[in-house]
């Protein structure tokens, strides 16, 4: 299908961001990198993961979640019919923190308000999933805590932020899949439940309001 000239400019302007990714210097991170790994998927996509940064495998390739994690969350998606070409994968961090330490404040603050909130902007996803609590930070209160508000949609500025334990954690704590899996599945739902941020034109202005989701 011919996507529409709109759906061009977004891919673009994606694909623009992408490039200043690859040749970003703001923080120190970039002295370590191999390839930088702006993300991957759909421009229009429903859903957007955010992830915590590259390690070994992404920095090598210049791709999102392609070692140990990848394999999982592609399992994860497949799970629920999707694959990783029909949503959008990102990271808080674009550039593999040293040792895969920790992102840092400044490295989570420059990144995030220099290219990750453009990406959403463009991308306009219903749902954005969060995969550990790096990306959770950036969306939830500082006290939250993953292994409480994990797979409570919250629903703000007109999409659902939903929080997910990061794959490499369930990796590590096979106790923590049942959860895992559950909060997947529940995902299409979230999707299905997300207003447009526009309302079609043609409905009624007297319409009821979709049905809400019982969000916190
Ligand atoms: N872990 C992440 O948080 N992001 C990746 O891209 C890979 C592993």
């Amino acid at each position: 299908m011919a996507s529409t000239p709109d759906l061009e400019q977004r891919r673009a302007a994606l694909e623009a961001i992408a490039d200043e990714i690859r040749q970003c210097t703001l923080c120190p991170l970039y002295t370590g990198r191999t390839h930088a790994v702006p993300g991957y998927g759909r421009v229009d996509a429903d859903i957007l993961f955010v992830g915590e940064g590259p390690g070994y495998h992404e920095d090598q390739q210049g791709l999102p979640f392609v070692g140990q994690s990848g394999h999982y969350l592609d399992e994860l998606l497949g799970k629920i019919g999707l694959t990783r070409a029909e949503v959008f994968i990102t990271n808080v961090v674009k550039c593999r923190p040293p040792n895969n330490r920790d992102p840092l404040p400044l490295e989570i603050d420059t990144c995030t308000t220099t290219y990750l909130h453009r990406q959403i902007a463009i991308i306009q996803p219903k749902v954005i999933a969060t995969l550990g609590r790096f990306s959770m930070g950036l969306f939830f209160p500082p006290n939250a805590r993953i292994t409480r508000i994990h797979g409570q949609p919250h629903r703000a500025d007109g999409r659902i932020y939903y929080p997910l334990f990061h794959p490499a954690a369930v990796l590590r704590n096979p106790n923590l899949r049942p959860d895992m899996e559950a909060d997947f599945k529940r995902m299409l739902d979230l999707v299905a439940a997300a207003q447009p941020e526009v309302p079609p034109p043609d409905e009624p202005e007297d319409e009821p309001p979709p049905r809400q989701l019982s969000l916190f």
